[in-house]
């Protein structure tokens, strides 16, 4: 996958993208990434990117002029996603990186200041997407998260191949929010282990696994249960659940 971004602040992705996952999958060229500074693209001699809004009030928004020359640089053909980071975009999901995993190559324009000329959106974003609700001081983390989180979906980049099926989330669990996990030592600070998981019973491991995510699901994330594929043991144990809570 290639993967362009334009950012006012490009060096912001040096650290996060030469290390662990991002480098590997760089490393074994499946991941070509570049960050371009939107500066660049600026035409006067202060390298001017922002103006006051037409119509007053605060803040600053980045010209128009500027960014679209900047994309229209990168030569995006009819099929890459161009996509604002922004808080005003439809929310980065499981199934939203998968669908971005699928393309090619995507491009992320990183806002800041109060927002982008409308225009923009017009004329070169063809997506936009937010992390979650709140508004952060620019695109560029924005971008970070929705890298990772797509890059994680493309065969090859994660050591085991088909570990991110198992993830909180992905559909190799329906949906559901992953167990809990243990590893040596078999006690530690007075707590034990689940014998459950020490029995070497395959099937009752994957029976306590899958109930272990319905529970966490219902405790942490009960919203996640209308979207999530559960079977007729699912739904016993989960009245089962609810019953006891209403005792
Ligand atoms: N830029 C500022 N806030 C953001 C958010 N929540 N998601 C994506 N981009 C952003």
């Amino acid at each position: 996958m290639k993967i362009d971004v334009l950012a006012l602040f490009p060096n912001m992705f040096e650290a996060v993208m030469s290390q662990s996952m991002m480098w590997k999958a760089r490393d074994r060229g499946l991941l070509d990434f570049h960050a371009h500074d939107i500066r660049d693209y600026a035409v006067d001699k202060h390298r001017t990117v922002d103006d006051s809004p037409y119509g007053g009030g605060g803040g600053m928004i980045l010209k128009p002029d500027v960014l679209v020359r900047a994309i229209e640089a990168l030569k995006p053909d009819d099929r890459s996603p161009v996509i604002l980071m922004s808080p005003q975009g439809r929310l980065l999901t499981h199934s939203v990186s998968v669908e971005l995993s699928q393309h090619a190559r995507l491009i992320l324009v990183c806002g800041r200041y109060e927002g982008v000329d409308e225009r923009v959106r017009e004329l070169a974003i063809n997506d936009e997407i937010s992390i979650g609700d709140y508004v952060l001081t620019g695109g560029e983390l924005a971008a970070m998260v929705l890298i990772d989180a797509v890059l994680r979906q493309i065969p090859g980049v994660l050591g085991a191949e088909g570990a991110q099926n198992r993830d909180s989330h992905a559909d190799g669990l329906g949906g559901l929010l992953e167990g809990p996990h243990y590893t040596r030592p078999a006690e530690f600070r007075g707590l034990g282990v689940p014998a459950v998981l020490t029995s070497g019973h395959h099937a009752e491991v994957d029976r306590w696994r899958r109930r272990q995510a319905l529970k966490r699901t219902w405790r942490m994330r009960p919203d996640l249960l209308a979207g999530a594929e559960l079977s007729d043991d699912d739904m016993a144990f989960l009245a089962g659940l609810i019953e006891e809570a209403g005792d």
